[in-house]
């Protein structure tokens, strides 16, 4: 069940280095793109990164841009980041086994809101295998996206580490469905 999925998943930012079928991230990718797309444009581009010494690359260039947002970064993003321990250094980019890089088509359209929704179906295709993950987006995608040899005409959305958790954590808590449905009206309660 979807619902049962998406209650498990969570985000993992340890990572065991243990590689597993690159298969099935080809099948995680086959769901993703089943997913809607404004004028079914399919705007999406998976670039699966596996090699050690590229991802040793990206790593580099991500915590460069993490050290400049962490040094300006204040107020309640400032104190959320200290309170779940993150900081500018991303290990889990060179610990995961795949980084999986999403972009999108610009010139498409809706091309950013329909890439998340494959970015989506991506993530419970994943933890439906048991395979875990991180939407990681960097501060200075678009070096990331260089590094990558994106063309101009896609952008970077999102790296997303994938493996075997090297961590166990309670799931975030969620709002419940009173704080966030309403009926006919927005702020009508049920
Ligand atoms: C659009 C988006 C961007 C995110 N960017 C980052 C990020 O750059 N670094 C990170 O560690 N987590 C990132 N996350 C993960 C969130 O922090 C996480 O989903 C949220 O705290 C809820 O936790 P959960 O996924 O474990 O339920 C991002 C999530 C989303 C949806």
């Amino acid at each position: 069940m979807i619902v049962e999925i998406a209650r498990r998943r969570k985000s993992i930012r340890k990572f065991k280095p243990d590689r597993f079928d690159i298969n099935i991230l080809f099948e995680c990718i086959d769901a993703a793109k089943e997913a809607p797309s404004g004028s079914n444009a399919q705007p999406w581009h998976f670039v699966i990164v596996e090699d050690f010494a590229l991802k040793e690359k990206l790593r580099e260039v991500c915590e460069s841009g993490e050290r400049k947002f962490y040094s300006h970064v204040r107020g309640e993003l400032a104190e959320w980041l200290h309170s779940k321990g993150l900081s500018w250094q991303k290990p889990f980019l060179t610990d995961a086994p795949y980084i999986v890089a999403v972009f999108a088509y610009k010139k498409a359209p809706y091309s950013r809101e329909s890439v998340w929704i494959a970015v989506a179906y991506f993530l419970l295709a994943l933890e439906e295998k048991g395979i875990a993950s991180l939407t990681y987006t960097p501060p200075n995608r678009d070096e990331v996206a260089e590094l990558l040899k994106c063309p101009p005409e896609y952008r970077l959305e999102v790296l997303i580490p994938t493996g075997y958790p090297d961590e166990q954590k309670v799931k975030e808590p969620r709002k419940g469905l009173d704080e966030i449905v309403s009926l006919n009206y927005f702020g009508e309660k049920m």
